[in-house]
C-alpha cells in the first residue's frame, strides 16, 4: 500500500494493529479498522473480478477509473479462455489502466470455486459479474469472508435466491461492507432530477406506470459450434457457454433486462408490487438452442396502494421496439426515460443538465462512500427489484395471479444440485434437442 500521507497507517501497519487487536477484538470492531483504513484515503483498494465476461470487464474497467488508489490483483471465471481474453482487454484498453493491473497466473481462477479462491486472494473488494444465477451463493460468501461487493443487475433468479441475498444484504450492513448493484439508473443524473421532482409531487398523485423492454433477440452459442470448439462438451458446459436461455442461470429476459425498467418504478413507488397477474409464450424464437425462456412476456403489476405498473418485454425481431418508463399521476405524465414532465394544462420541464456516463458514476460513488467510511448498501433495492421481475415471470409462465408473498417464499429453487462440468443440469433436452418451456395453465411455479 502506497501512503502519501504519513499520519494515515500504511496497509502492513493496519494489518499488524488489526491482528494485535484481533484476539480481543469483536468481529464488527475489527471490520471497523478496516473502515478506517479506507476512511484514511490513501488505501489501495484491491479488486478481484468473479466473471469475467462482457459486463465484468467493463465493470472492472470503472472501478480502476475512480478516484483514490485501486489494484485488480485477482481474476475468477468458469472458463479460461473468457478470463484470459477479459485480461488481456483490460490491459490493451487503456495506458492509464495498465498500471492498476497485477494479476500474475497464482491469481487467475478457472473453475466453479473460482470465486472462492479470489475471496482468497487478499482482496478488498469483489465484482460479482457472472450470470445472475450464482450471485447468491457468491454473495453471500463474499459477505461471509467480510469484502465489499459490486454485484451486477440480477441479484438472483429465484425467490429462494432473493431470500439469501436479503440475509446477506444484512449482514454486510453489520459488517460495514459496501454493496453496490448494477442499476446504474440510481446514478444516472437524468433520472435522480426527474425521480426527485416527481417523488415532490410534479404530476400528483401516481395512477399507473408502463415500462417496456421491447427489442431484438440477443446472442446464442449454438451447441454446434460450441462443439466445433471443444468435441466432448458436456451438457452442464453448453448451458454455462449458452447462459441466457436456461432459467437457473438467467432468470428469463423479463428477469435478466426488463428489471432495469421495473426497478425505475419501485423506486418512484419506494417500495414493490404486491400481486400480478400475466402472459408470455416463445411464439417465435424456438429451436433446440434457445433453451427454455419465453420470446414475450406482458405483466399487470399492483403495488399497495392500488397503482398498476403494466409491463412488456419482447425478444421478437422486427417488432415495435421501445425500453422506456412512464408514470401517469392526477396532474400529469412523465416520460421518464425521456427525463420530461408535463402537467395538465401547465408548463412541460425537461432535463437539460450533464449526462456523466452512469456505469462510471455507480462505482465513482461505491468507491467514494467506501473511503468515506459510510459504505452505499444497494442490496436490499437490488433483491427487491430482482424479486419483482420474478413475480413477473412465475405469472406468466403459471398463467396464474401470484401474490408478493407467495413468490418470495416459494420453496422452489431452480439452483443445480451440483456444480461440476460433468453434473446434470436442472433441465436437460428431450429426444428431439428441445427444452420443455412452461405451460400456463399447467405449470405450477409457487
Ligand atoms: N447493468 C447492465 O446494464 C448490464 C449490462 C450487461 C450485463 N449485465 C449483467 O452482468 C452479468 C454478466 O453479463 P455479461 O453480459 O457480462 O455476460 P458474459 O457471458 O459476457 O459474462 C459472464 C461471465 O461469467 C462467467 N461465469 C459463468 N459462471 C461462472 C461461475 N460460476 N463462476 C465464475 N465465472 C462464471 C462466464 O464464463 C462469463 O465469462 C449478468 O448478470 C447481466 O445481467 C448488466
Amino acid at each position: 500500500m502506497s501512503s502519501p500521507n504519513s499520519s494515515a497507517p500504511s496497509r502492513r501497519e493496519f494489518l499488524k494493529t488489526s491482528s494485535a487487536l484481533a484476539a480481543t477484538a469483536t468481529a464488527a470492531s475489527t471490520l471497523t479498522m478496516s473502515r478506517f483504513a479506507h476512511a484514511a484515503g490513501d488505501d489501495t483498494i484491491k479488486i478481484g473480478l468473479i466473471g469475467c465476461g462482457g459486463r465484468g470487464t467493463g465493470a472492472a474497467s470503472q472501478a480502476l477509473s475512480t478516484k483514490g488508489a485501486v489494484k485488480l490483483v485477482a481474476m475468477g471465471d468458469a472458463f479460461k479462455d473468457n478470463l484470459d481474453g477479459s485480461l488481456k482487454n483490460l490491459l490493451a484498453s487503456d495506458g492509464s489502466l495498465k498500471d492498476k493491473i497485477d494479476v500474475p497466473d497464482d491469481r487467475k481462477f478457472a473453475g466453479f470455486d473460482a470465486y472462492q479462491k479470489v475471496l482468497a486472494a487478499g482482496v478488498d473488494l469483489v465484482i460479482l459479474a457472472t450470470p445472475p444465477g450464482f450471485r447468491p451463493i457468491h454473495f453471500d460468501a463474499a459477505v461471509k469472508a467480510g469484502k465489499h461487493v459490486f454485484m451486477e443487475k440480477p441479484v438472483a433468479v429465484d425467490g429462494t435466491g432473493v431470500r439469501m441475498v436479503l440475509a446477506a444484504a444484512e449482514e454486510a450492513k453489520k459488517k460495514n461492507l459496501g454493496v453496490g448493484v448494477g442499476l446504474q439508473r440510481r446514478h444516472q443524473k437524468e433520472y435522480l432530477e426527474t425521480i426527485k421532482r416527481l417523488q415532490d409531487g410534479a404530476i400528483g398523485d401516481i395512477v399507473s406506470a408502463r415500462v417496456y423492454w421491447n427489442g431484438s433477440t440477443p446472442w446464442c452459442h449454438t451447441r454446434e459450434d460450441e462443439k466445433k470448439k471443444k468435441p466432448d462438451l458436456t451438457e452442464m458446459e453448453y448451458q454455462m457457454r449458452n447462459w441466457y436461455y436456461f432459467v437457473w442461470l438467467c432468470g428469463d429476459h423479463i428477469v435478466e433486462q426488463h428489471i432495469h425498467n421495473m426497478d425505475v418504478i419501485n423506486w418512484l413507488k419506494g417500495g414493490h408490487p404486491v400481486r400480478a397477474n400475466g402472459l408470455g409464450g416463445a411464439e417465435v424464437r424456438k429451436g433446440p438452442d434457445y433453451g427454455e425462456i419465453f420470446d414475450h412476456h406482458a405483466v399487470e403489476f399492483e403495488y399497495a396502494d392500488g397503482t398498476r405498473m403494466f409491463s412488456q418485454c419482447r425478444h421478437i425481431v422486427g417488432c415495435w421496439s421501445n425500453i422506456s418508463e412512464h408514470a401517469h399521476g392526477t396532474k400529469g405524465y412523465s416520460d421518464i426515460s425521456g427525463s420530461s414532465i408535463k402537467v395538465a394544462g401547465g408548463d412541460a420541464w425537461k432535463y437539460r443538465g450533464e449526462r456523466p456516463n452512469p456505469y462510471q458514476v455507480e462505482h465513482d460513488d461505491l468507491f467514494a462512500s467506501i473511503r468515506s467510511g459510510n459504505p452505499l448498501n444497494e442490496a436490499q433495492y437490488g433483491a427487491t427489484s430482482t424479486m419483482t421481475a420474478i413475480l413477473g415471470r412465475l405469472c406468466t409462465y403459471s398463467g396464474q395471479e401470484i401474490s408478493w408473498d407467495q413468490a418470495l417464499n416459494s420453496k422452489i429453487s431452480v439452483t443445480p444440485k451440483e456444480f461440476a462440468f460433468n453434473a446434470t443440469p436442472p433441465v436437460v433436452p428431450g429426444p428431439n434437442g428441445m427444452y420443455r418451456l412452461a405451460v400456463p395453465g399447467v405449470t405450477t411455479v409457487v
